[in-house]
């Protein structure tokens, strides 16, 4: 299947996360920052979720879905097994290799905490997704900015929703996605504004523009994505998920990316804005930020590397002739060390700057 995370891993991310297994598990690992979306309800906020996830798992569609904050831990599978499977916290050894559980689940559970008649709490869902495709890292799904209360909602509904969002989104380590949907006035973004409270300077803050299949006819977001209209330092990016007639035909996601490359293809508007456009642009983006964030850290961990380079090598040298196997493996090891090293040295460099998308 189509995994657009997991087709533009970051070789080097993995393997200095692979380094720290090595080094031992009470050395601190490199955190990626963790990512949010924000945006008014039915923006397509888990679609763009999913779509940079490119497995299918998020309840999405029309009026408010998400309605717990939704806490997704990506894990990689390093095991070589292939498996890849959900593991909610609030069910622990239960593993959902069924995909298409896994939104019921979630549905079922926001239930159980906030009713079933569009009732929103800002208690946690936490789930867990291991599989070979995916960085290590967490992404939050948010519920929507709503203005006007419905169902069990309280009356000041918006004033909690955005509460609770700047309470994830104001973290200095969140990469905040502000998804807006191009039908709707662009100018007026919900999603650029409560980004702006908590990330005034932009440092980190993309713009995600949605739907651009169904803007009115003669109209187009090219203005927009190329901040023209709200300038943001780290730029737009303009995506085609699935409609909710699409979600209803269950339409695959590989499906889905193919169609949203088709559609920036044939519109001359948008031919030559090839950065701006399309999810897997997107997947490069926060792929460009996680290696500029490793790039502030590299230092700090160069130095403990080197440590572990130098504890490996003298525990190699004391093995002798003594102890054949076990002086194998410190040379195995010591090789690894050297090779991860000289990684980081041509990073910190800045010779290994653009990622690898192969
Ligand atoms: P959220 O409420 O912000 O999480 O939005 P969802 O991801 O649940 O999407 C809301 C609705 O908009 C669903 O019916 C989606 O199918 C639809 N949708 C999302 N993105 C797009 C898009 O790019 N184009 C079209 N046509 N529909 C979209
Ligand atoms: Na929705
Ligand atoms: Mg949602």
């Amino acid at each position: 299947h189509a995994a657009p995370f997991g087709s533009t891993l970051i070789p080097i991310i993995n393997k200095v996360q692979d380094m720290f297994g090595l080094i031992g598990s009470h050395s601190a690992t490199i955190e990626l920052p963790q990512v949010a979306v924000v945006g008014s309800q039915s923006s397509g906020k888990s679609s763009v979720l999913e779509a940079l996830v490119g497995r299918d798992f998020l309840p999405r569609g029309s009026g408010i879905c998400t309605r717990r904050p939704l806490v997704l831990q990506l894990i990689r599978n390093t095991t070589g097994d292939d498996e890849e499977y959900g593991e909610f916290l609030h069910l622990p050894e239960n593993r959902f290799y069924d995909f298409a559980q896994i939104p019921r689940e979630i549905q079922a559970e926001t239930d159980r905490q906030a009713g079933q008649n569009k009732g929103v709490s800002d208690k946690q869902i936490r789930l867990k997704i291991y599989s070979p495709n995916v960085l290590d890292m967490t992404l939050v799904d948010l519920p929507g900015i709503t203005k006007v209360p419905v169902g069990d909602q309280p009356s000041d509904i918006e004033a909690r929703i955005r509460k609770m969002i700047i309470s994830y989104i104001k973290q200095p380590s969140c990469v905040i996605l502000a998804v807006t949907p191009a039908n709707a006035d662009l100018a007026n973004s919900d999603a650029l504004q409560i980004a702006g409270i908590a990330d005034p300077d932009g440092y980190r803050t993309i713009g995600v523009i949605t739907k651009l299949d169904i803007m009115d006819r003669g109209t187009d977001a090219r203005k927009f994505l190329l901040g023209k209209v709200i300038p943001l330092r780290l730029g737009y990016v303009g995506v085609v998920n699935r409609s909710q007639e699409d979600i209803i035909k269950n339409r695959s996601i590989k499906d889905a990316l193919i169609a949203e490359e088709e559609f920036f293809y044939s519109r001359p508007v948008y031919r030559d804005l090839s950065d701006h456009c399309g999810v897997p642009q997107l997947a490069k983006k926060l792929n460009q930020i996680f290696v500029q964030h490793i790039k502030k850290v590299l230092p700090g961990l160069k130095s403990r590397i080197s440590a572990a380079l130098i504890a490996v090598a003298k525990e190699h040298a004391s093995y002798g002739e003594s102890n054949e196997s076990k002086a194998g493996q410190g040379a195995l090891l010591l090789n690894i060390l050297s090779k991860y090293s000289e990684a980081f040295s041509s990073m910190i460099e800045g010779k290994n700057e653009e990622m690898s998308t192969a």
